[in-house]
């Protein structure tokens, strides 16, 4: 099968498209012929090595962390799918490798694709998805009512996000520039700053939750917005011990990031209010929560572009770029 593949860790080296063996499937595996894949930051960041520490892969590997297409074999313990079926998935860490024309997934991993929207936008959908489910739903537990300030509102991240917090009943501020003001509008936002305007923290005021996904000042200003308290739950920046916990680290990891978060924990107990890293995980059965969501038609994929399989480069760039309007995707088949 054809796959791009990271020979070296490196942030300008390329990937290379080779030919190279289909997936063997394990007992509970499903074999998924791939029709898209989306496209992450965690792609460019698992690339150039910036991850090593947490996510050892070792090269060569196929890159890509968002799938949909139609499953064509299934392994002897799969009990939730059968040959046909058209499914989509954020893969788990260590078993990734969506950009090729099959890939292998435990089948807890993976959900139905929602009926109401093509493998495209499928695709686009399961990483972001579960990001803001395990941000707005899993940890914070919003609610009707609450406020939430989401930030960079017109990301692939914040585009789902915004639709999710609306749903959950929370009234949502959110930051863009001014070209993409009219979009996040139009996902439900509720107040719109114009981050190159306007200072946010000077605007909001007794928020219950914070999902920070800029740089370490965006999140030290986000905590003086929150009542005392909420939380601030930051998906870029300091990784702590929770997280280290999650993927099964070692004591010396731990101790990293215990060192590396306690600027931001003590800064967070100082105003009475809590801080919390996440680094999201595949979840089949959230994401089967989020299908009846999409075929409600309560959340909509928003879709910047879709690059031809030969082009994962020029898609990886453009994300890169820091300037797509919600997702950009591949479409392999
Ligand atoms: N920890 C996790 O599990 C996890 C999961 C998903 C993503 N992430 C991380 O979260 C971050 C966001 O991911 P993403 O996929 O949403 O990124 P993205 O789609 O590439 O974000 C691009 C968007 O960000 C906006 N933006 C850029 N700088 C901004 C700023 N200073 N303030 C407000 N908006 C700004 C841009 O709007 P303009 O063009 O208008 O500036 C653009 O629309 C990345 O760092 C990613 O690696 C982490």
């Amino acid at each position: 099968m054809k796959a791009f593949i990271v020979k070296r860790y490196g942030k300008k080296d390329k990937l290379q498209l080779e030919i190279i063996a289909e997936p063997t499937v394990k007992e509970n595996d499903i074999l998924v012929q791939v029709c898209a894949a989306g496209v992450n930051l965690i792609d460019s960041k698992v690339k150039s090595g910036e991850f090593k520490l947490v996510l050892p892969y070792k090269a060569p590997f196929v890159l890509g962390h968002d799938v949909a297409g139609v499953v064509t074999k299934v392994g002897s313990r799969v009990t939730k799918f059968k040959v046909g079926d058209e499914v989509y998935a954020r893969p788990a860490d260590h078993s990734i490798g969506t950009f090729a024309e099959y890939i292998s997934i435990n089948e807890k991993d993976v959900a139905i694709k929602p009926k109401n929207i093509s493998m495209e936008e499928a695709a686009s959908i399961p990483l972001v998805g579960l990001t803001a489910w395990q941000a707005l739903v899993e940890k914070a537990k919003l609610k009707k009512g609450q406020k939430v300030f989401i930030q960079a509102g017109s990301g692939g991240v914040g585009t789902f996000a915004i639709q999710l917090a609306k749903h959950l009943g929370a009234t949502v501020a959110t930051t863009t520039s001014t070209n993409n003001i009219a979009l996040v509008k139009s996902l439900g936002a509720d107040v719109v700053i114009d981050y190159k305007k306007e200072d946010f923290e000077t605007i909001l005021k007794d928020y219950d939750v914070v999902l920070n996904s800029q740089d370490t000042k965006t999140l030290e200003k986000s905590l003086q917005i929150l009542k005392p308290g909420g939380i601030a739950i930051s998906i870029s920046g300091s990784p702590d011990v929770d997280f280290a916990k999650q993927i099964g680290a070692s004591w010396f990891v731990k101790l990293i990031m215990k060192i590396l978060s306690s600027g931001i924990r003590k800064k967070a107990k100082q105003l009475g209010v809590n801080y919390s890293f996440l680094f999201m995980r595949a979840e089949g059965n959230q994401l089967s929560e989020i299908t009846s969501l999409i075929n409600a038609g309560i959340i909509k994929p928003v879709i910047d572009k879709v690059f031809p399989f030969e082009q994962t480069n020029e898609a990886l760039a453009y994300v890169e770029s820091g300037r797509a309007k919600g997702k950009v995707v591949i479409k392999v088949k």
